[in-house]
């Protein structure tokens, strides 16, 4: 072969490949055309460079240099090509119909208990309240003996409180946290202490196994039962409505002296009576009373210097009488078509 054979096969391939590489409507074809041209194993630029050797030694170099050049041509035409497709493939897809309705998300809600929870925290953290929390497995000490429970009282029968060992219990009450946050801290106090605390019930209407508390405490020098109506009535008219009646009725617990239980007007049926309130116009809010100075004793405190009141509520029975829920079951259902109606 002479140098000029190689010239024109080389001029050859340099002229029709922009057209080859043009024509490549795919990147499969574009895959074809480049192997074509300048495969290693049977392309065309292969083809020509393999009668190289055949030719003089005086021509070799510029033979060389020209095929260089057109290969380097050939292959930046291809990069250019195959860019140009890639990006084509990108963008292309099946059509998009922006009409199309967009698939509904459910961001969940939060659960009426919880809600009432929060509302609680809320208005007594304006009042200067802190959280406290203590463990729902508790000794039976702090459940009971620490606050002034007589060791024959029936809560602590087997039947009504779920034991974990001989001196362990599922707590029964938020009221643990109460001896919990005296020895820790010392007054003034005053901690609301929300959680779930655990009986030995059968689910029913009124009843649930576990449900939740919240507990609040006040310790200080000087504090009197009068503080405690004035919190609490200012507490449920902050909650249930500025014209909310609240009434007070002696009451009974072994860790208060005295006790008292608030009620307050029936939300549902306004005082009229219904079956929320079973007829009687009134809803039982909360347990509540002066600790009691054994309790005060009992966490390290001097109950010659500190008196203290302190109150415990249920959120599920507040939902209720907020909602005119009927069973308390249904706040456990977990029913989304019930929970997300509250939904804020
Ligand atoms: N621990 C009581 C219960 O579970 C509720 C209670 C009543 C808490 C009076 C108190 C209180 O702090 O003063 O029934």
């Amino acid at each position: 072969m002479s140098l000029n054979e190689f010239l024109a096969a080389l001029d050859a391939l340099a002229a029709e490949a922009p057209d080859r590489i043009a024509a490549a409507a795919d990147l499969e074809a574009w895959t074809e055309v480049r192997n074509a041209l300048v495969g290693r194993q049977a392309g065309r630029l292969t083809e020509i460079l393999a009668g190289l050797g055949a030719l003089p030694k005086e021509d070799r170099r510029e033979a060389g240099q020209r095929a260089n050049a057109v290969k380097v041509g050939i292959e930046e035409a291809l990069d250019t090509r195959r860019a140009a497709l890639a990006a084509a493939a990108a963008t292309s897809g099946p059509a998009l119909d922006l009409s199309m309705p967009a698939r509904a998300r459910w961001i969940g809600a939060v659960h009426p208990v919880s809600l009432v929870i929060d509302d609680v925290i809320e208005i007594f953290r304006e009042l200067g309240f802190s959280i406290a929390i203590g463990p729902e497995a508790e000794h039976a000490w702090y459940n009971f003996g620490a606050l002034n429970f007589p060791a024959d009282h029936p809560a602590m029968d087997m039947h009504d409180t779920l034991y974990l060992g001989d001196e362990q219990v599922l707590r029964t009450h938020t009221s643990p946290v109460q001896v919990r946050t005296m020895q820790r801290y010392r007054p003034p106090i005053r901690v609301l202490a929300p959680g779930n605390v655990y009986r030995r019930d059968f689910f029913d209407p009124s009843h649930a196994p576990m449900f939740s508390q919240i507990e609040g405490l006040v310790v200080d020098e000087g504090v009197s039962f009068a503080d405690l109506k004035a919190t609490l009535s200012h507490f449920a008219r902050r909650f249930f409505g500025a014209s909310t009646r609240t009434r007070f009725r002696p009451s009974y617990f072994p860790f208060t002296e005295p006790s008292a239980e608030m009620d307050v007007q029936c939300g549902v049926c306004g005082g009229g009576g219904c079956a929320v309130c079973k007829q009687s116009g009134w809803v039982e809010i909360l347990g509540s009373g002066m600790v009691h100075p054994a309790v005060l004793e009992h966490a390290g405190i001097d109950s010659e210097r500190y008196t203290g009141w302190a109150f415990g509520m249920g959120p599920a029975r507040t939902a209720i009488s907020r909602h005119g829920i009927p069973d308390i079951r249904i706040l456990y259902d977990s029913d989304v078509r019930f929970l997300e109606q509250f939904a804020r």
